[in-house]
């Protein structure tokens, strides 16, 4: 039995946990957080009441003897918590996206965990969604031919979402560029959705990035409008260019059992179109409706539908990442999905947006080194743009469109959570 222990038992412990909750190869042994009595809510709410509790991480890694640790911490202590686990001889280390906060404590992470032989998982759930893997698998097929240009739209919606902080904790480190590394939308969330950019057009980085990105509230870094052009791998091939939109509709009411957020993917090829729809808050009403199936794919004047056959629900996503990463740990085979230096690519491409809009120029990959970062070339800087009061007014507006909207006879559909 491989044995597991935690650092960090906020938000998203509750989803990273389950894939060791049924598994038969590993145990979990123990937990860290500095918040011990939300600890033990949170243990008592697992009904995993005998694991044992440290305030101390570092105590927890050289008292328990462990094979995997999952650091589920905020993204400036990524780094610090990394190298420690590596040199006290954890040999399985998960952390969860992003991998650092600067590209420097992401080369940082990668060395110690090379040179003590550390297997390193840089944890991007979306890569393991069953519509995504389906889909994934009919683009290798070359259901569309070539793949020649990736779309993604992300809506941060009003919710109701079923993932919530019991306080302001998780927006605290969110809004701060120095923890987090960038925004809460385009760094932190889009670490996901630039993953899904990447892979499922088989690439593994951009040439250049264009972006605009409105800190209208002066604290989220919504809405923002990305491009971007990949390599070109052969001389004959034709340009690929991808382009993402980040929305915020903050009275939209749109339920999810997590975050109120969705995603949808519209990828183009050479033979046909593959639309791809929601992801995080996938089995809700517009999952139901028969205009959304998970896959949609135009080819030979025929459309098609995929994946009706598969779970519509984010945390399964979770649950086949954590299985991958056990079945690496117990059998030695195979690299984690992603590796350090794939988690250190994500990091770059989602720090392009802020690079390419702080400059009101184009980003190049090249451009975004620790070299650079240190210089302050590359480094994300608070927007100038961000205007202090944004957040008040925002809020108010926010407010009265809501009255208005049920003085109207707007309805609160009660939507139930499983
Ligand atoms: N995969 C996803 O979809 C997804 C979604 C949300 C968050 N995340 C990632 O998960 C990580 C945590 O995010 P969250 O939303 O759970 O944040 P959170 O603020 O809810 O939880 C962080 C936890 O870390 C604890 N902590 C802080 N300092 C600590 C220390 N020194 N030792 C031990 N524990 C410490 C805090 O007390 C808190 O319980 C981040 O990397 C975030 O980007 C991923």
């Amino acid at each position: 039995m491989l044995k597991v222990g935690i650092i960090g038992t906020g938000d998203i412990a509750d989803l990273n946990i389950l894939g060791y909750i049924h598994s038969q190869d590993t145990e979990l042994v123990a937990v860290s957080d500095i918040n011990v009595d939300r600890t033990k809510k949170k243990l008592a709410m697992w009904n995993l009441q005998s694991l044992r509790i440290y305030e101390d991480y570092k105590q927890m890694v050289d008292r328990e003897d462990l094979d995997i640790v999952e650091i589920l911490t905020p993204h400036d202590l990524h780094a610090p918590m990394t190298e420690y686990c590596a040199k006290a001889g954890v040999p399985g280390i998960s952390v969860q996206k992003p991998l650092s906060n600067t590209i420097a404590d992401c080369d940082k992470i990668i060395q110690a965990c090379s040179e003590e032989n550390v297997k390193l998982k840089l944890f991007e759930n979306f890569r393991f969604y069953p519509v995504y893997l389906r889909a994934k698998k009919l683009l290798d097929q070359g259901i569309i031919g070539e793949q020649l240009n990736f779309r993604l739209k992300n809506i941060l919606t009003g919710g109701p979402g079923g993932v919530a902080s019991d306080d302001l904790r998780g927006w605290l480190w969110r809004i701060d560029i120095d923890r987090c590394g960038g925004g809460p939308e385009v760094y932190d969330d889009g670490q996901h959705k630039f993953s899904l950019a990447l892979w499922l057009m088989n690439q593994s980085n951009v040439e250049k990035v264009y972006s605009w990105i409105n800190y209208f509230t002066g604290v989220i870094d919504s809405p923002a409008n990305i491009l971007w052009k990949y390599p070109s791998k052969n001389p004959d091939d034709p340009p690929k260019y991808g382009s993402m939109e980040f929305t915020w509709a903050a009275n939209l009411y749109y339920p999810s059992n997590y975050y109120g957020i969705d995603e949808f993917i519209e990828i183009s090829g050479t033979k046909g179109i593959m639309w791809i729809n929601q992801c995080t808050s996938g089995g809700n009403y517009v999952s139901k409706s028969p205009q959304y199936p998970p896959i949609v794919v135009y080819v030979d004047g025929e459309v098609k539908t995929y994946g009706e056959d598969l779970p519509r629900d984010w945390r399964y996503s979770f649950i086949n990442s954590t299985e991958h990463f056990i079945e690496v740990m117990k059998t030695g085979r195979g690299e984690p999905i992603y590796t350090g230096e794939q988690g250190k690519a994500l990091c770059i491409f989602a720090k392009m947006p802020y690079i390419s809009d702080q400059r009101g120029e184009i980003v190049y990959w090249e451009e975004m080194t620790a070299k650079n970062e240190e210089k302050g070339f590359c480094a994300v800087e608070k927007s100038e743009d961000a205007d202090p009061s944004g957040l008040h007014r925002f809020t108010r507006r926010k407010s009265r469109d809501l009255k208005n909207g049920i003085k109207q006879g707007l309805k609160c559909i009660d939507f139930e959570y499983k």
